[in-house]
Protein backbone atom coordinates (compact mmCIF):
# COMPACT_ATOMS: atom_id res chain seq x y z
CA UNK A 1 0.00 0.00 0.00
CA UNK A 2 1.33 3.78 -0.82
CA UNK A 3 1.04 5.64 2.20
CA UNK A 4 -1.42 8.37 1.49
CA UNK A 5 -0.67 10.77 4.41
CA UNK A 6 2.24 10.99 7.00
CA UNK A 7 -0.04 9.09 9.76
CA UNK A 8 -0.13 6.14 7.21
CA UNK A 9 3.90 6.24 7.03
CA UNK A 10 3.99 5.75 10.55
CA UNK A 11 1.83 3.06 10.19
CA UNK A 12 4.17 1.14 7.54
CA UNK A 13 7.47 2.40 9.56
CA UNK A 14 5.93 0.22 12.25
CA UNK A 15 6.23 -2.91 10.15
CA UNK A 16 9.53 -2.68 8.72
CA UNK A 17 11.58 -1.28 11.64
CA UNK A 18 13.26 -2.84 14.51
CA UNK A 19 11.40 -2.70 17.52
CA UNK A 20 14.17 -0.80 19.30
CA UNK A 21 14.54 1.59 16.51
CA UNK A 22 10.74 2.33 16.07
CA UNK A 23 10.38 2.91 20.05
CA UNK A 24 13.47 5.33 20.26
CA UNK A 25 11.67 7.27 17.03
CA UNK A 26 8.22 7.37 17.91
CA UNK A 27 9.07 7.30 21.91
CA UNK A 28 8.87 10.24 24.44
CA UNK A 29 9.81 11.24 27.71
CA UNK A 30 8.14 10.13 31.00
CA UNK A 31 4.13 9.22 30.07
CA UNK A 32 4.54 11.08 26.42
CA UNK A 33 1.99 13.60 27.45
CA UNK A 34 3.80 16.10 25.56
CA UNK A 35 3.78 14.24 22.65
CA UNK A 36 0.34 13.67 22.54
CA UNK A 37 -0.53 17.52 23.80
CA UNK A 38 1.57 18.35 20.74
CA UNK A 39 -1.02 16.67 18.24
CA UNK A 40 -4.18 17.74 20.59
CA UNK A 41 -3.17 21.85 20.12
CA UNK A 42 -3.53 21.11 16.71
CA UNK A 43 -6.72 19.87 17.20
CA UNK A 44 -8.37 22.49 19.35
CA UNK A 45 -7.84 25.16 16.58
CA UNK A 46 -9.99 25.65 13.62
CA UNK A 47 -10.07 27.28 10.75
CA UNK A 48 -11.59 30.70 9.86
CA UNK A 49 -11.36 30.02 6.34
CA UNK A 50 -12.31 33.35 3.56
CA UNK A 51 -14.31 32.74 0.78
CA UNK A 52 -14.71 34.37 -2.85
CA UNK A 53 -11.14 34.57 -3.54
CA UNK A 54 -9.53 33.45 -6.67
CA UNK A 55 -7.06 31.38 -5.39
CA UNK A 56 -6.15 29.56 -9.20
CA UNK A 57 -2.82 30.08 -8.41
CA UNK A 58 -0.97 29.30 -4.79
CA UNK A 59 2.32 30.44 -4.08
CA UNK A 60 4.17 28.74 -1.24
CA UNK A 61 7.62 30.25 -1.34
CA UNK A 62 9.14 31.89 1.26
CA UNK A 63 12.74 33.10 1.98
CA UNK A 64 14.39 32.59 5.76
CA UNK A 65 17.54 33.83 6.98
CA UNK A 66 18.61 34.69 3.57
CA UNK A 67 17.72 31.50 1.77
CA UNK A 68 14.83 31.43 -1.17
CA UNK A 69 12.73 28.58 -0.72
CA UNK A 70 9.81 26.66 -2.79
CA UNK A 71 7.91 25.82 0.67
CA UNK A 72 8.33 26.78 4.15
CA UNK A 73 8.07 22.76 5.17
CA UNK A 74 11.64 22.13 7.11
CA UNK A 75 13.27 19.28 8.04
CA UNK A 76 14.05 19.12 11.88
CA UNK A 77 17.04 17.69 13.60
CA UNK A 78 16.38 14.21 14.35
CA UNK A 79 19.48 11.55 15.43
CA UNK A 80 20.54 8.53 14.19
CA UNK A 81 19.02 8.49 10.47
CA UNK A 82 21.42 4.81 9.93
CA UNK A 83 18.77 3.00 12.59
CA UNK A 84 15.92 3.97 9.38
CA UNK A 85 18.21 3.50 6.01
CA UNK A 86 21.57 1.74 5.71
CA UNK A 87 22.26 5.35 4.01
CA UNK A 88 21.24 7.58 6.72
CA UNK A 89 21.11 11.19 6.41
CA UNK A 90 22.70 11.14 3.12
CA UNK A 91 20.02 9.46 1.95
CA UNK A 92 17.42 11.72 4.00
CA UNK A 93 20.15 14.70 2.75
CA UNK A 94 18.66 13.53 -1.03
CA UNK A 95 15.43 12.95 -0.37
CA UNK A 96 15.14 17.01 1.11
CA UNK A 97 16.73 18.22 -1.88
CA UNK A 98 14.60 16.54 -4.47
CA UNK A 99 11.27 18.22 -2.36
CA UNK A 100 13.04 21.95 -1.57
CA UNK A 101 13.22 21.19 1.79
CA UNK A 102 15.54 22.83 3.82
CA UNK A 103 17.48 20.17 6.02
CA UNK A 104 18.46 20.53 9.32
CA UNK A 105 21.35 17.90 10.18
CA UNK A 106 21.83 16.51 14.07
CA UNK A 107 24.73 16.65 15.27
CA UNK A 108 24.41 13.12 16.39
CA UNK A 109 24.18 11.88 12.31
CA UNK A 110 25.37 8.35 11.75
CA UNK A 111 26.68 9.73 8.59
CA UNK A 112 28.81 13.12 8.64
CA UNK A 113 28.92 16.00 8.37
CA UNK A 114 31.10 16.53 5.11
CA UNK A 115 29.38 13.08 3.32
CA UNK A 116 25.66 14.66 4.31
CA UNK A 117 26.88 17.85 2.44
CA UNK A 118 28.30 15.83 -0.60
CA UNK A 119 25.13 14.23 -0.83
CA UNK A 120 23.24 16.44 -1.93
CA UNK A 121 25.78 19.86 -2.24
CA UNK A 122 23.61 22.47 -3.88
CA UNK A 123 20.56 21.87 -1.42
CA UNK A 124 19.98 24.44 1.94
CA UNK A 125 21.29 22.96 4.97
CA UNK A 126 21.09 24.26 8.89
CA UNK A 127 23.37 22.79 11.58
CA UNK A 128 22.12 21.59 14.79
CA UNK A 129 24.47 22.00 17.69
CA UNK A 130 24.71 20.03 20.69
CA UNK A 131 27.37 21.48 23.07
CA UNK A 132 30.09 19.18 24.57
CA UNK A 133 31.95 20.06 28.21
CA UNK A 134 35.25 19.65 25.62
CA UNK A 135 34.58 23.47 23.85
CA UNK A 136 37.46 22.81 21.30
CA UNK A 137 35.18 19.96 20.02
CA UNK A 138 31.64 22.11 19.81
CA UNK A 139 34.43 24.89 18.15
CA UNK A 140 35.64 21.95 15.43
CA UNK A 141 32.07 21.00 15.02
CA UNK A 142 30.79 24.50 13.96
CA UNK A 143 33.72 25.10 12.08
CA UNK A 144 33.60 21.99 10.17
CA UNK A 145 29.69 22.77 9.42
CA UNK A 146 30.69 26.31 8.07
CA UNK A 147 32.94 24.83 5.59
CA UNK A 148 30.89 22.18 4.35
CA UNK A 149 28.20 24.83 3.53
CA UNK A 150 26.26 24.79 6.48
CA UNK A 151 24.30 27.91 6.54
CA UNK A 152 22.81 28.43 10.05
CA UNK A 153 24.00 27.03 13.11
CA UNK A 154 20.43 25.89 15.39
CA UNK A 155 21.67 25.23 19.16
CA UNK A 156 19.95 23.00 20.84
CA UNK A 157 18.92 24.37 24.53
CA UNK A 158 16.34 22.20 25.60
CA UNK A 159 18.72 19.12 26.71
CA UNK A 160 21.01 20.13 29.75
CA UNK A 161 20.46 16.49 30.35
CA UNK A 162 18.24 13.52 28.25
CA UNK A 163 14.94 13.16 29.52
CA UNK A 164 13.94 10.02 31.10
CA UNK A 165 12.45 7.86 27.57
CA UNK A 166 11.11 4.71 29.11
CA UNK A 167 10.92 2.68 26.00
CA UNK A 168 14.77 2.99 25.87
CA UNK A 169 15.57 2.02 29.03
CA UNK A 170 12.97 -0.87 28.84
CA UNK A 171 14.80 -1.91 25.14
CA UNK A 172 18.40 -1.24 27.00
CA UNK A 173 18.92 1.49 23.78
CA UNK A 174 22.39 0.98 22.09
CA UNK A 175 23.49 1.81 18.66
CA UNK A 176 23.71 -0.86 16.21
CA UNK A 177 26.69 -3.25 15.32
CA UNK A 178 28.56 -1.08 12.29
CA UNK A 179 26.44 2.07 13.29
CA UNK A 180 28.43 5.24 14.60
CA UNK A 181 27.88 8.96 15.26
CA UNK A 182 29.96 9.72 12.76
CA UNK A 183 31.03 13.48 13.53
CA UNK A 184 32.97 11.71 16.67
CA UNK A 185 35.80 9.89 17.17
CA UNK A 186 35.24 8.07 19.77
CA UNK A 187 32.46 5.36 19.64
CA UNK A 188 29.18 5.20 21.90
CA UNK A 189 29.43 2.58 24.84
CA UNK A 190 27.42 -0.30 24.94
CA UNK A 191 25.52 0.08 28.13
CA UNK A 192 24.66 -2.93 30.14
CA UNK A 193 21.68 -1.92 30.84
CA UNK A 194 19.65 1.25 30.24
CA UNK A 195 20.26 3.93 27.39
CA UNK A 196 23.47 4.14 25.13
CA UNK A 197 21.99 7.79 24.85
CA UNK A 198 22.01 8.59 27.80
CA UNK A 199 25.12 7.51 29.12
CA UNK A 200 26.83 8.80 26.19
CA UNK A 201 24.67 12.50 26.74
CA UNK A 202 25.76 12.75 30.89
CA UNK A 203 29.03 11.66 29.57
CA UNK A 204 30.08 14.33 26.94
CA UNK A 205 27.14 16.88 26.63
CA UNK A 206 27.24 20.05 29.11
CA UNK A 207 24.21 20.37 31.49
CA UNK A 208 26.65 23.97 32.08
CA UNK A 209 25.33 25.97 29.45
CA UNK A 210 23.91 29.37 30.17
CA UNK A 211 23.01 32.59 27.83
CA UNK A 212 26.53 33.79 28.53
CA UNK A 213 27.91 31.04 26.28
CA UNK A 214 25.60 32.39 23.66
CA UNK A 215 28.30 34.98 22.27
CA UNK A 216 30.88 32.60 22.53
CA UNK A 217 28.90 30.40 19.89
CA UNK A 218 27.96 33.11 17.70
CA UNK A 219 31.57 34.11 17.50
CA UNK A 220 32.21 30.39 15.90
CA UNK A 221 31.25 31.14 12.90
CA UNK A 222 29.80 33.91 10.39
CA UNK A 223 26.38 32.50 9.77
CA UNK A 224 23.22 33.55 11.27
CA UNK A 225 22.86 31.10 14.69
CA UNK A 226 18.99 29.95 15.63
CA UNK A 227 17.89 28.64 18.81
CA UNK A 228 15.84 25.55 19.13
CA UNK A 229 13.75 25.14 22.29
CA UNK A 230 11.96 27.78 23.29
CA UNK A 231 8.93 28.00 24.82
CA UNK A 232 8.45 31.39 26.27
CA UNK A 233 8.51 35.14 25.69
CA UNK A 234 11.10 35.95 27.95
CA UNK A 235 13.65 33.36 27.09
CA UNK A 236 13.30 34.40 22.97
CA UNK A 237 13.55 38.13 23.79
CA UNK A 238 16.60 37.65 26.04
CA UNK A 239 17.90 35.48 22.85
CA UNK A 240 17.17 38.09 20.82
CA UNK A 241 18.60 40.70 22.94
CA UNK A 242 21.79 38.30 22.74
CA UNK A 243 21.77 38.87 19.40
CA UNK A 244 20.51 35.35 18.05
CA UNK A 245 18.83 35.70 14.23
CA UNK A 246 15.97 32.83 15.10
CA UNK A 247 14.27 30.85 17.41
CA UNK A 248 12.98 27.42 17.01
CA UNK A 249 9.84 26.83 19.06
CA UNK A 250 10.10 23.30 20.59
CA UNK A 251 9.61 21.05 22.95
CA UNK A 252 12.25 18.44 21.41
CA UNK A 253 8.98 16.38 20.22
CA UNK A 254 8.05 15.30 23.13
CA UNK A 255 11.05 13.62 24.65
CA UNK A 256 12.60 15.96 27.11
CA UNK A 257 10.39 17.83 29.75
CA UNK A 258 7.18 15.74 29.84
CA UNK A 259 4.34 18.08 30.80
CA UNK A 260 5.59 20.85 28.66
CA UNK A 261 3.32 23.41 26.72
CA UNK A 262 2.80 21.84 22.96
CA UNK A 263 4.76 23.85 21.12
CA UNK A 264 1.80 25.52 18.99
CA UNK A 265 0.38 26.98 22.43
CA UNK A 266 3.71 28.53 22.75
CA UNK A 267 3.92 30.15 19.66
CA UNK A 268 1.95 33.08 19.64
CA UNK A 269 3.83 34.49 22.79
CA UNK A 270 6.84 33.95 21.35
CA UNK A 271 5.60 35.69 17.80
CA UNK A 272 4.53 38.99 19.47
CA UNK A 273 7.66 39.36 21.10
CA UNK A 274 10.57 38.65 18.87
CA UNK A 275 8.67 37.77 15.62
CA UNK A 276 9.32 41.03 13.93
CA UNK A 277 12.93 40.90 14.69
CA UNK A 278 14.09 37.26 14.19
CA UNK A 279 12.87 34.28 12.12
CA UNK A 280 10.41 31.61 14.03
CA UNK A 281 10.52 28.29 13.51
CA UNK A 282 7.73 25.80 14.85
CA UNK A 283 8.02 21.94 15.53
CA UNK A 284 6.20 19.31 17.31
CA UNK A 285 3.25 17.17 15.80
CA UNK A 286 3.03 18.32 12.70
CA UNK A 287 1.11 15.80 10.33
CA UNK A 288 -0.74 17.97 8.09
CA UNK A 289 -0.92 20.53 5.39
CA UNK A 290 -3.60 22.06 7.94
CA UNK A 291 -1.05 21.82 10.81
CA UNK A 292 1.37 23.91 8.67
CA UNK A 293 -1.36 26.52 7.95
CA UNK A 294 -2.32 26.78 11.38
CA UNK A 295 1.27 27.28 12.46
CA UNK A 296 1.91 29.96 9.71
CA UNK A 297 -1.02 31.23 10.76
CA UNK A 298 0.17 31.88 14.61
CA UNK A 299 3.01 33.49 13.27
CA UNK A 300 5.68 30.92 12.32
CA UNK A 301 8.07 31.34 9.25
CA UNK A 302 9.12 28.01 8.87
CA UNK A 303 7.45 24.66 9.81
CA UNK A 304 9.58 21.94 10.59
CA UNK A 305 8.64 18.13 10.63
CA UNK A 306 10.98 15.25 12.97
CA UNK A 307 9.88 11.80 13.19
CA UNK A 308 7.80 11.57 9.79
CA UNK A 309 10.99 12.02 7.79
CA UNK A 310 12.50 9.10 9.59
CA UNK A 311 9.20 7.00 9.22
CA UNK A 312 9.28 8.01 4.99
CA UNK A 313 13.70 6.96 5.23
CA UNK A 314 12.72 3.32 6.79
CA UNK A 315 9.76 2.42 3.82
CA UNK A 316 11.32 4.03 1.14
CA UNK A 317 14.28 5.81 1.66
CA UNK A 318 15.14 9.23 -0.14
CA UNK A 319 11.83 8.86 -2.30
CA UNK A 320 9.48 8.54 0.74
CA UNK A 321 11.48 11.45 1.94
CA UNK A 322 10.75 13.34 -0.68
CA UNK A 323 7.10 12.17 -1.07
CA UNK A 324 6.13 12.75 3.09
CA UNK A 325 7.18 16.50 1.94
CA UNK A 326 5.49 16.90 -1.26
CA UNK A 327 2.06 15.47 0.26
CA UNK A 328 2.80 17.67 3.18
CA UNK A 329 3.41 21.04 0.68
CA UNK A 330 0.31 19.72 -1.56
CA UNK A 331 -1.99 19.58 1.60
CA UNK A 332 -0.89 23.60 2.58
CA UNK A 333 -1.30 24.29 -1.54
CA UNK A 334 -5.57 22.57 -0.71
CA UNK A 335 -5.74 23.98 2.57
CA UNK A 336 -4.48 27.56 1.73
CA UNK A 337 -6.79 27.15 -1.53
CA UNK A 338 -10.02 26.03 0.85
CA UNK A 339 -8.89 28.80 3.26
CA UNK A 340 -8.99 31.39 0.57
CA UNK A 341 -5.23 32.11 1.12
CA UNK A 342 -3.03 32.65 -2.55
CA UNK A 343 0.15 33.35 -0.78
CA UNK A 344 2.23 33.07 2.48
CA UNK A 345 1.19 36.52 3.23
CA UNK A 346 -2.28 36.40 3.44
CA UNK A 347 -1.97 33.32 5.99
CA UNK A 348 -2.40 36.12 8.96
CA UNK A 349 -3.90 35.16 12.39
CA UNK A 350 -7.14 35.45 12.10
CA UNK A 351 -7.31 32.38 10.02
CA UNK A 352 -7.19 30.55 12.90
CA UNK A 353 -9.41 30.38 16.39
C1 LIG B 1 18.00 13.43 20.28
O1 LIG B 1 18.11 14.61 20.14
C2 LIG B 1 16.83 12.78 20.76
O2 LIG B 1 15.83 13.48 21.05
O3 LIG B 1 16.83 11.56 20.85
Amino acid sequence: MDPLNLQEYEAVAREVLRPMAFDYIAGGADDEATVTANREAFARRHLRYRTLVDVSERDLSTHLLGIDLPHPIILAPTAMHQLAHPEGEAETARGAAAAGALLTLSTISTVSLEDVAAAAPDAPRWFQLYCYGDRSFTELLVKRAYESGYQAIVVTVDVPVLGRRERDLRNSFALPDGMRLANFEQPVPRPEGGSALVQWTTAIQTPALTWEDLGWIRSLAPLPTLIKGIVRADDALRAVEAGIDGIWVSNHGGRQLDGAIPSLDALPEIVDAVGEQCAIIVDGGVRRGTDVLKALALGADGVAIGRPQLYALAVAGADGVRRVVELLRDELSLAMALAGCPSLAEVERDLVR
